[in-house]
């Protein structure tokens, strides 16, 4: 519609007298995604985060996204469309509640390491050894948690036990779950298959163990993208991640059908957090130079844990 054409050109417009570099997580809408600089998974965006030269980093996604570029680009302001895009996950893992579980098990001569899941909030990545996404969560656990230790996986339990049953580590997981991710129907995802005998389904490791058992290839989202790419001939792809995510597979391969999986409560799976950013609050976070990320103190401790996790891959 031309009241959105002119809220981009306005938008492209602000980027401009500002040196800005828009950045986007495959969940945002495709309006949003098409405008971007960069559109990426958590870890591509976290790493490009660092490589922007601009000045200004205006942040596409939800808040620890945003805290994450901030973390590992203290000089740039960094800008979010919508303080209140928040997470399930980050909300699952209050500090003070890890804090005391860890205790606890120091108390108990457990032996034993704490991964968390980058969603999540800084204060919980600075009570880590390390920070991972769902791109490179099997790599750190495998190959930085020394063994012999246990790992304690905030604050995802079904990304935990998915790490867990592929890496064979001993895992205590934490009682958090993506609210997207966690109601997608079996039902329904079974009558799929039935319908559609070639296709092929896709699932983020952020589902439950029922939707992973029944997924052709579970993967995070970048590597979603790198695995439909090897598909030559045209294929119905049965999608188990949020549905923003089938626009840039649309974009990337269009030779291909993509059907959502639906959930047990609602058609349609779309995160409400991602969905707090429009065309119109990126016009006006760039128009206001705000909400701006400020920095916290607990985000000196945190960028050690996030450059060390993410920036020295294993
Ligand atoms: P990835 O970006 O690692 O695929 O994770 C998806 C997600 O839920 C982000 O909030
Ligand atoms: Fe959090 Fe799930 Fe939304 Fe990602 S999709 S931001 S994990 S609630």
């Amino acid at each position: 519609p031309a009241v959105l054409d002119d809220v981009s050109a306005e938008i492209l417009d602000l980027k401009k007298q500002l040196g800005a570099t828009i950045l986007a997580h495959y969940y945002q809408d495709g309006d949003i995604q098409a405008l971007a600089d960069i559109t990426g998974d958590s870890l591509k965006l976290a790493r490009e985060a660092t490589k922007v030269d601009s000045p200004v980093i205006v942040f596409c996604g939800v808040l620890f996204m945003a805290e994450t570029a901030k973390m590992l680009n203290p000089t740039k302001t960094v800008l979010l469309p919508d303080l209140q895009a928040g997470c399930s996950l980050v909300d699952a893992c209050p500090a003070d509640k890890l804090a005391h579980y860890q205790d606890f098990l120091r108390a108990n001569d457990r032996k034993f390491q704490t991964v968390c899941y980058i969603n999540s909030s800084a204060k919980v990545k600075a009570l880590s050894d390390w920070v991972v996404t769902s791109g490179n969560a099997v790599e750190v656990v495998r190959d930085k948690v020394p063994a012999g230790y246990e790992v304690l996986f905030v604050p995802d339990k079904h990304l935990g036990r998915y790490v867990g049953e592929v890496t064979g580590r001993d895992m205590i997981l934490w009682d958090g779950s993506c609210m997207v991710h966690e109601i997608f129907s079996l039902t329904d995802l079974l009558k799929q298959q039935k319908e559609h005998p070639g296709a092929v389904t896709i699932a983020h490791p952020e589902c439950p163990k029922n939707i992973l058992d029944h997924a052709d290839f579970v993967g995070g989202t970048e590597v979603m993208i790198r695995h439909v790419g090897t598909f030559q001939e045209p294929t119905t792809f049965l999608v188990a991640t949020e549905p923003n995510m089938m626009w840039q597979l649309e974009q990337r391969y269009p030779r291909h059908t993509y059907l959502g999986v639906p959930g047990i409560t609602c058609s349609c799976n779309a995160c409400p957090h991602m969905a707090r950013n429009t065309l119109e609050k990126i016009r006006d976070c760039m128009r206001n130079r705000a909400p701006e990320i400020t920095w916290q103190p607990e985000f000196d401790k945190a960028r050690e844990v996030l450059t060390r996790s993410l920036l020295n891959p294993p």
